[in-house]
């Protein structure tokens, strides 16, 4: 059975407690809106207080660090974020690979552990503009893809749920992070299209098409239904747009309309 479409806010390093009346606001619009499944993803400091508030939205971590402790200053575990209320983690964000080097090994580390802990994950890929221009985006995002996602399936299972239940995949090109710039319609599905024919080869005819392919880069109300409405596209990772309830559940109702449709 198809899942629903999946509208992901990402808060990245924005939101002190002043934001849980947002939070707040986004999980009571979510019970009216059962169709699309919603999320957040607050920074570190606001996962508990914002699982405390929530009683439709899924509450998730930005990140997690691969090992399960040690000496890491500043760091945070899959189990930590898991005990604070996360049930899924954003992995692989190309502000981690860019910012803190983080390598598709590492991704895979971080993605065997958080599963390991009982998480989903959102696992994330997307090219530069140099790849892009160079002609080179859809070999680059299947080789990143196929280097971060854990290789065992068993681990990507966690033993129990099946893979589509437990990941994610969301594809977020660089350039458009952030600077108001979208992929075309055009590039949005013929990248979608190849992540998933890979996501086939990967896990097989049955869970293959049925893993979710968000899209991610300045996603707003304005241009939601356009993006939603495009072959394999199961929803959104949402950064700027995600900041006011308003805004973020416009994006899930164009969800819901194009699911419709
Ligand atoms: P943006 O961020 O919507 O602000 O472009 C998306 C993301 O980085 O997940």
């Amino acid at each position: 059975m198809p899942q629903r479409p999946y509208i992901v806010g990402n808060w990245k390093m924005h939101g002190t407690r002043a934001m849980l009346s947002e939070a707040r606001a986004i999980d009571r619009a979510a019970q009216r809106h059962m169709k699309v499944e919603v999320a957040l993803a607050p920074p570190y400091t606001l996962i508990h207080p914002v699982h405390r508030e929530a009683e439709q939205i899924g509450v998730g971590a930005q990140d997690c660090h691969h090992e399960d402790g040690g000496a890491h200053t500043g760091d945070i575990s899959a189990a930590m974020v898991a005990d604070a209320g996360a049930k899924f983690v954003i992995l692989g964000h190309s502000e981690r690979r860019q910012n803190h080097a983080e390598s598709d090994e590492i991704v895979r580390a971080k993605a065997e552990a958080a599963l390991s802990a009982g998480l989903r994950i959102i696992l994330c890929c997307g090219e530069s503009e140099e790849t892009r221009a160079a002609g080179d985006a859809v070999a680059f995002v299947k080789e990143q893809l196929k280097a971060s996602l854990p290789a065992d399936h068993a681990v990507l299972t966690n033993g129990s749920a099946n893979a589509p239940e437990r990941v994610t995949i969301a594809y977020e090109p660089i350039w458009a992070i952030g600077t108001g710039n979208t992929a075309t319609v055009e590039d949005i599905a013929e990248m979608h299209g190849e992540i998933r024919a890979l996501l086939i080869e990967l896990f097989g005819e049955e869970e293959g098409p049925e893993i979710r392919i968000l899209y991610g880069g300045s996603v707003k109300p304005e241009n939601a239904s356009q993006i939603l409405s495009t072959a394999e596209v199961g929803g959104a990772l949402v950064g700027g747009a995600s900041l006011t309830a308003d805004s973020l559940m416009g994006i899930a109702l164009a969800a819901a309309e194009a699911d419709e449709a």
